[in-house]
């Protein structure tokens, strides 16, 4: 079948495999997610996320197939999440798609984590306007998009236009012009959730009642981060005094910091043990748990984070000239953030587009969505290819 790619995701605590027709037509979206093996933990546990892979990789690619209907003949290739991630989870992913494409005799792409998010919202696009050519195949002259890519492992912003390439192909051109100076947005959120007593991730919860609190009870305040002599770009990099800096860990300290100073903590263990007792527990238990004050200070907490990532990228938007602003990864799944995104994206007049919530977190369909272009323009990946847990895109803003 032509244009099609099996995509492969194990970055962190999902292994996911897709198959995509041409970057817009999804044939198979399956992801097995790890979130009961993680969640007694209240995190990731790198060890048991990599043995949980390796469990879970060959039976996930192959429903992917079967879903689809296609054999491993029908591929035009193969794409693999390269990083960033968990060294060991990436491997797994990494090991296992050079494998495939030895044996079944096909190209292997290496895709960035960070780019499949922002292809999660392309792929969409493009599948609306299929029939014409979509953003899958990138036009020169396109609009400048400010995407956001926020998760739980990441809060980046990145400038992105399609362009061509020298030898006269597609491409995607990234630049990085924001990122967090310490905890991601989803990991503050996944925090403030473990420290309330809530389940894990803690995003679905904290989304799930916040509506239940007032968010303007407790004031939180972010310090704004200004560049800083060291952070000297690279050379040609971005000037730092344009970048935006966002910086989560102080808010989950303020959180703490009021459950001590109104002794909520017993409150804390009982809501605690209460969903501990009851098998596979979900944010709706929680309610009748959850007094005024607990349920104020998750709205606040939620509404804090939100207002900060909106106030940070529309103003990121604003001096950068923006077309339009894209908002992706597993937080952009938060419904008070694309409540209030979207209405502030009407209020200047900027298209905003987020992804469908099950491409909003981990998935393959993003990666293979990613890989088309790269595809048509000949970049495959090197025969030494391995994990790159750190791995930048657009540069690294320092
Ligand atoms: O993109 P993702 O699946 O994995 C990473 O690359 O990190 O994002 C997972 C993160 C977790 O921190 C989770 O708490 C957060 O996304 N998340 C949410 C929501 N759904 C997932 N955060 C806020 N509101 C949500 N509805
Ligand atoms: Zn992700």
């Amino acid at each position: 079948m032509a244009g099609l790619i099996l995509g492969i995701e194990t970055s962190c605590d999902e292994t996911a495999a897709a198959l995509v027709r041409e970057g817009r037509e999804i044939l198979s979206s399956v992801v097995a997610s790890q979130i009961p093996i993680h969640s007694r933990y209240g995190g990731v546990v790198p060890e048991l996320a990599s043995r949980e892979h390796l469990r879970n990789i060959l039976p996930v690619v192959r429903s992917a197939l079967e879903e689809a209907g296609v054999g491993y003949a029908d591929l035009a290739a193969i794409a693999v999440t390269e990083g960033p991630g968990l060294a060991g989870a990436l491997l797994v992913g990494i090991s296992f798609a050079k494998s495939l494409a030895f044996a079944a005799e096909k190209p292997l792409i290496a895709v960035n984590h960070l780019e499949g998010h922002i292809h999660a919202v392309l792929l969409e696009e493009a599948r609306r306007t299929a029939g014409s050519r979509g953003d899958a195949e990138p036009q020169p002259g396109s609009p400048v998009l400010l995407a956001l890519v926020v998760s739980g492992g990441h809060t980046h912003l990145y400038l992105a236009e399609a362009r061509g390439t020298d030898a006269g192909g597609p491409a995607w051109w990234y630049r990085n012009v924001g990122r967090t100076v310490d905890d991601a947005a989803g990991e503050a959120f996944d925090k403030v959730a473990k420290l309330l007593g809530l389940g894990y991730p803690g995003g679905p919860w904290i989304d799930a009642l916040a509506p239940h609190g007032n968010p303007e009870a407790v004031p939180f305040t972010f310090a704004q981060i200004k560049a800083k002599a060291h952070r000297r770009g690279e050379p040609g990099a971005l000037d730092p005094a344009a970048a935006t800096y966002f910086s989560y860990s102080g808010i989950k300290t303020a959180v703490l910091r009021y459950t001590h100073v109104h002794e909520m903590e017993s409150s804390i263990e009982a809501r605690r043990a209460a969903l501990s007792a009851v098998s596979e527990a979900r944010p709706p238990d929680a309610l009748a748990l959850c007094d005024r004050r607990t349920l104020d200070l998750i709205a606040s907490f939620q509404r804090s984070v939100v207002d900060d990532l909106r106030r940070k990228t529309f103003r990121a938007a604003e001096h950068f000239g923006a077309d339009r602003v894209l908002v992706s990864g597993g937080v952009a799944a938060n419904r008070e953030l694309r409540v209030r995104f979207t209405a502030e994206a009407a209020e200047r007049n900027l298209p905003i587009a987020f992804p469908s919530l099950s491409l909003s977190t981990d998935n393959a369909a993003m990666i293979a969505a990613a890989a088309w272009p790269k595809l048509a323009a000949g970049e495959f990946a090197p025969e030494g290819l391995t994990a790159d847990p750190s791995l930048a895109l657009g540069g690294k803003l320092r």
